[in-house]
């Protein structure tokens, strides 16, 4: 049997890598024109980062981490998100140090988490993520939301939903804890086993159980908004107001509970509907105890990350992808030893003044290479035969034109070169 890639995973391949590119250097101009820098974590971590990070009772670390033992028997994990790396190098890296605060960092590149594999889910997937470190005020949560709503904008995706809740600080969630297990003490039996769970270790998680019957069970049960404390409301009723001058269209959804256990305040999500059950191409929140948890000093952090396989997805749905751009400009057609070693010449000459310039590696017949010049959408050909040799020249073919004309072997690369000019120029 032949070796298959593992489930959940994917190859990117040409064709379709062109689109990756589009999306992270759309990525990467937005983040620079708001102030972000890139940060590039590594992809394993210490198991202990996340079962501290992100939370022992979240599906994530129970269920779907890929977790392993090194040579040393060191407990390594794939990451399966990346804020934790982000605050333990903002911690191990004394970013809280830099004369430049907050910190605001973005990253890319691939997570893993051992999920059931289906549409817009998988084992292997990429997320475009962004973190501010050191500053609690609303105006940084509406600035963190106005970011990756301005990349949609721009990218052109429409339909998008934005949901926006406040689960609140410790102080207040305590007394919603205490209030939410009061109202859902009498039906625990007909919830499901996970929720049952849920009830002692996390209850807040039951408002977000997709199972349709614990919905019903717990319609109507109090929700982190009516118990929020008067600094969690005014700063919630303070990113609304800033939100609103940014343009940003959202809702307001008491029932949005995310799925990481570090959330303080504010909690979001974005939702595009036309691609699917994986609906969710972006969350993020606030995350104001993170840092000290995992041993650094009390440092207030906001964030959010998307899945780029999702936003790629509903940008191709909504035709919003560009079309492809042509790779080369020119292709050497040469037949024979000394036509290919001319044209080699004159092929790396031109590589080497930026003309993107291809030639035929398989040895074919003439017709065989302007056939595969003209398949890959080539604008020109350079065709050296045995006659063109002899006469020190090669025959210039505008293959969109159909029109040709010599050129002395000297000229040739000047000759491309001022037409690849003005090809840019014209574009
Ligand atoms: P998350 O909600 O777990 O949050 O993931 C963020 C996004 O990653 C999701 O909205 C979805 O688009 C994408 N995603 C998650 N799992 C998969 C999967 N299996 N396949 C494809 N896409 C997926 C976090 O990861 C937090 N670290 C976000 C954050 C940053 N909060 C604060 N800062």
């Amino acid at each position: 049997m032949t070796i298959q890639r593992p489930k959940g995973t994917q190859d990117i391949l040409p064709g379709n890598v062109e689109r990756w590119h589009y999306l992270e250097n759309m990525i990467h101009r937005v983040c620079r024109e708001y102030g972000y820098a890139e940060i590039r974590p590594p992809l394993f971590e210490t198991t202990e980062l996340f079962v501290r990070g992100v939370g022992e009772t979240t599906d994530i670390v129970n269920k779907e981490m890929y977790t392993f033992l090194d040579k040393g028997r060191n407990s390594l994990t794939l990451r399966p998100e990346g804020t934790a790396s982000v605050c333990r190098a903002y911690v191990e890296d004394k970013l809280y140090g830099l004369v430049q605060q907050p910190v605001k960092l973005y990253y890319l590149g691939p997570m893993f988490r051992h999920e059931k594999p289906q549409a817009g889910r998988f084992r292997q997937f990429h997320q475009f993520g962004v973190e501010v470190l050191g500053a609690d005020k609303p105006v940084v949560d509406a600035e963190v939301i106005g970011l990756v709503w301005d990349l949609y904008r721009r990218l052109g995706l429409q339909g998008l939903e934005v949901h926006i809740n406040s689960v609140g600080c410790p102080h207040c969630r305590a007394i919603h804890r205490k209030r939410l297990q009061e109202f859902l003490h009498p039906l625990l039996a007909d919830f499901c086993p996970d929720c049952r769970d849920r009830f002692y270790r996390n209850p807040l998680r039951i408002l977000d159980c997709k199972n349709p019957d614990c919905r019903q069970l717990s319609l109507g049960a109090p929700t982190t908004l009516d118990t929020l404390c008067d600094d969690c409301a005014v700063h919630f009723a303070r990113l609304q107001e800033l939100l609103q001058v940014a343009g940003v269209v959202f809702r307001v959804n008491p029932r949005l509970v995310r799925g990481l256990d570090y959330y303080r305040k504010t909690a979001f999500e974005i939702m595009v509907e036309e691609i699917g059950a994986q609906s969710a191409i972006c969350g993020g929140g606030r995350y104001d105890g993170l840092v000290e948890e995992i041993g650094g000093p009390p440092t207030p952090g906001i964030g959010f990350a998307m899945g780029m396989e999702r936003v790629l997805a509903a940008l191709e749905l909504q035709g919003k992808l560009p079309a492809q751009k042509q790779n080369s400009f020119v292709m050497l057609v040469t037949l024979g030893d000394q036509a290919e070693r001319e044209g080699f010449r004159i092929l790396s000459e031109l590589r080497r003044s930026g003309v993107p310039a291809t030639s035929d590696l398989l040895g074919r017949s003439l017709k065989a290479q302007l056939k595969a010049a003209d398949r890959q959408g080539v604008k020109f050909a350079l065709i050296m035969g045995e006659d063109e040799i002899n006469r020190q020249s090669a025959v210039l073919r505008d293959l969109s034109l159909g029109e040709q004309v010599d050129l002395t072997l000297g000229e040739c690369v000047q000759a491309l070169r001022q037409k690849y000019t003005e090809q840019r120029e014209g574009d």
